[in-house]
């Protein structure tokens, strides 16, 4: 398994995943070539014989990043890479002058709020009714 960062040929299976993972609310194709137009994304991937096992990406402004969208195939989950590709993310941020990191959550998303209580991210505060059906976001942070 390596950690790299996306290409562009990279978008087309990035896209079919987040069909799979965010059902409604899926970056599409478009918006994640545009993301190579902007001097402040970072997209990283792991990739496993071939294969994309999970992407991450998180756009940095100034002193503090945001972390845009993380997710893993069935297959790979529960396996460390999330944690790997999160730690990335951070390490980038970090590395590009970004202090704290924020992302948003929905509230019933168990797995994703273990792995970021799990790598020191806190609650900082909810927003409600922050999805188009209607469910609550939490926003986490951490300092870098
Ligand atoms: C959230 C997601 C990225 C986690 O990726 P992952 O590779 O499974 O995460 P990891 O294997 O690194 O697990 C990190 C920690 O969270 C815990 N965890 C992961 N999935 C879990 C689950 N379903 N239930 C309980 N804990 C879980 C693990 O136990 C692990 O802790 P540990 O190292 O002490 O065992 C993955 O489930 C996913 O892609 N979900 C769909 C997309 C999504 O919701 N993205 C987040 C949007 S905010």
């Amino acid at each position: 398994m390596i950690i790299r960062s996306w290409k562009y040929e990279d978008i087309l299976r990035i896209s079919e995943i987040e069909k799979e993972c965010f059902p409604g609310e899926p970056w599409t194709f478009r918006m994640l070539a545009s993301s190579f137009e902007s001097d402040a994304f970072f997209g990283v991937l792991a990739e496993d014989g071939g294969e994309i096992a999970g992407y991450g990406g998180v756009t940095v402004a100034s002193d503090s990043a945001d972390i845009d969208n993380i997710a893993v195939t069935e297959p790979y989950r529960n396996s460390g890479v999330g944690t790997a590709i999160l730690g990335e993310l951070c390490s980038l941020a970090r590395s590009k002058g970004a202090e704290k990191v924020f992302l948003e959550v929905r509230v019933s998303n168990s797995p994703a709020l273990c792995l970021y209580l799990k790598n020191g991210f806190k609650g900082v505060h909810a927003r409600t009714r922050y999805y188009t059906d209607g469910e609550d976001c939490l926003v986490m942070s951490k300092e870098l």
